[in-house]
């Protein structure tokens, strides 16, 4: 009997202009996500834009905000009352500022996917988000730059990569021109395609490393 595969509930925590939930939802509503939906949204400040876009989808969204908690323990006790009762079984961080803490880690072990802007392992880690990551691509005088998908562990961006994708740099990029084309032609793709294939049950984690299954294969 064919194993009927319950669709997969995705939680997406956001803390500003939520263009990488943009191309989620649009993902979605271009059947692009198998066997997963946004059922939930999470912003970290009450002033993201991310939060028209979810109320603009219909999403159910709610702000808990990272500055009402002193503590990082009291914030992730907070996540975790609010994903309590919603049987989440995939947290994107998508543009989400805030650093998860172990005990949201622990309960979400390898169903926490984030989107970096650089290619993990370079510009990556404490201090690098946001255009930070691009002022310090810039300066390496590197040609290409990219963006990476990874599952989320204690070490900052140091969970296993799903995908990755490399974008050119050009003459005269500033951090502003690099970060919309890292946006556009990398992680606006990626993050989408990541997410549709754990839902799927595509992925296989070994050890730092990751195995993408073709769609007949089975993980197990
Ligand atoms: C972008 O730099 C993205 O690379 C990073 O967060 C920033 C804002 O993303 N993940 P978004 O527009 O809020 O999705």
């Amino acid at each position: 009997m064919l194993s009927e595969k319950l669709e997969k509930n995705i939680a997406v925590f956001v803390s500003g202009g939520g263009t990488n939930l943009q191309a989620l939802i649009d993902a979605q509503e271009r059947g692009e996500i198998k066997n997963g939906r946004i059922t939930y949204v999470l912003a970290s400040n009450e002033k993201a834009y991310a939060i028209e876009r979810a109320k603009k989808a219909g999403i159910e969204c709610e702000v808990v905000s990272r500055k009402a908690y002193a503590a990082s323990e009291a914030y992730d006790a907070a996540i975790l009352a609010a994903l309590e009762h919603r049987s989440i079984d995939l947290i994107v961080l998508a543009g989400f500022l805030s650093i998860l803490g172990p005990s949201v880690i622990e309960k979400y072990r390898n169903k926490i996917i984030n989107i970096h802007p650089s290619l993990i392992p370079l510009f990556c880690g404490d201090g690098f988000y946001g255009k930070k990551v691009h002022t310090a691509v810039l300066a390496s005088g590197m040609k290409v730059t990219g963006a990476t998908a990874h599952f989320v562990n204690e070490i900052t961006d140091g969970g296993a990569i799903i995908l990755q994708k490399a974008v050119p740099i050009e003459q005269g990029d500033n951090e502003d021109i690099l970060q919309y084309r890292v946006m556009r032609q990398a992680e606006w793709e990626i993050l989408p395609r990541a997410v549709s294939l754990f839902c799927e049950g595509r992925i296989r984690i070994d050890g730092n490393h990751t195995v993408i299954l073709g769609r007949s294969e089975n993980k197990e």
